[in-house]
């Protein structure tokens, strides 16, 4: 029988297979340094590192370490770092004031980075989970069951001037709200922050994977049983990712950002065959631990693993991947 595949004995797929070196001329997918993007949490104080129990190989760092921990980042290639604050539990409230504040936190730290390192990119999550009692992303209903999404982007749009004014590369909301991406674009052109760029999370599951980072920004405690269920997209369905991409596209976001990301490759493969624009995907905390839990137990070699998923992540159409690797001297990638 023949077809355009050709048949066996003329046919021997196994050829391109042969040894290292024709496998690796007709690889299709690499992966480098250059398409991650690391999380890092910040803290209060000076020479504070903090073990994160729950996120193996990262740490909480107070601004002196982290401009430190950049630097070293940046030596080994990476070109861009995401950054999230722990606030002091009494500087949290049921308004997410701190967030507006201009000498907060994430502020001080963005810009002691721009003032001590260059040539790496500062990214930051745009989100009032940090700041609030509760630990919901927005200001919650009268009921207290429900997030009220106007009121919300009234003040992540403040939280994002504060960022943009301390010289903060690019945005990244991750509330969930809808619209929020015009109002942050349109306060950003209003004080003149043209430069300063959003990657919306355009889709974010109310993923079960998100524990480790609870635990890692102190929210866990806040949220306790509460779920993001009624701002964060439902996993049972694949029909609103469309919807939700068109609309940060017209709004104004500069890429996306799609998480998780091993339990949502055909979500990205998707968005990928129907726009043309930038798919960052997040390997989230829990995606992570996972996989650092298992080698320690033995059960996986962690570096080949976590390679093959970081493939399989640009296989499905990522550019690129924020992730908590610990980058190591003799990593294969
Ligand atoms: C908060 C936010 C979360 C993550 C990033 N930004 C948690 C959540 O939505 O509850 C999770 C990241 C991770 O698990 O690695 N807006």
């Amino acid at each position: 029988m023949n077809n355009i595949f050709g048949t066996f004995p003329t046919s021997r797929p196994r050829r391109l297979r042969k040894n290292t070196q024709i496998r690796d001329l007709f690889s299709e997918i690499t992966v480098s340094n250059q398409d991650f993007i690391k999380p890092l949490f910040v803290i209060e104080g000076s020479n504070q590192k903090e073990k994160i129990l729950s996120l193996p190989d990262n740490y909480r760092l107070s601004i002196d370490l982290l401009i430190e921990e950049i630097k070293r980042l940046r030596d080994r290639g990476i070109k861009a770092i995401m950054l999230f604050p722990v606030i002091d539990q009494k500087l949290k409230d049921k308004k997410g004031r701190e967030a507006m504040n201009e000498n907060n936190l994430l502020a001080r730290a963005i810009f002691a980075i721009k003032k001590e390192v260059g040539n790496v990119a500062i990214l930051a999550d745009i989100a009032l989970d940090p700041y609030m009692i509760h630990g919901h992303d927005g200001i919650l209903s009268k009921s207290k069951d429900y997030v009220l999404n106007d009121q919300t982007n009234d003040i992540l749009a403040q939280q994002s001037l504060v960022l943009a004014k301390a010289g903060v590369d690019m945005l990244c909301p991750s509330d969930m709200m809808d619209g929020r991406v015009g109002v942050i674009r349109k306060i950003l052109d209003q004080n003149d922050f043209i430069d300063v760029g959003i990657i919306s999370y355009a889709i974010k599951y109310a993923s079960n994977l998100y524990g480790p980072f609870r635990d890692a920004v102190n929210s866990a405690q806040n949220i306790k049983n509460s779920d993001k269920k009624n701002y964060q997209m439902d996993y049972r369905n694949k029909n609103d990712i469309f919807k939700e991409v068109s609309m940060d596209i017209e709004e104004g976001a500069d890429a996306i950002i799609i998480k998780p990301a091993s339990f949502y490759l055909d979500i990205i493969s998707k968005i990928k065959d129907n726009f043309k624009i930038p798919i960052i995907t997040y390997h989230v905390s829990g995606e992570y631990s996972m996989l650092k839990m298992a080698a320690k137990n033995g059960l996986i070699d962690f570096d080949r693993v976590f390679e093959e998923n970081m493939i399989a992540c640009k296989r499905a159409g990522a550019d690129a991947i924020i992730h908590y690797w610990e980058y190591s001297n003799n990593c294969v990638i």
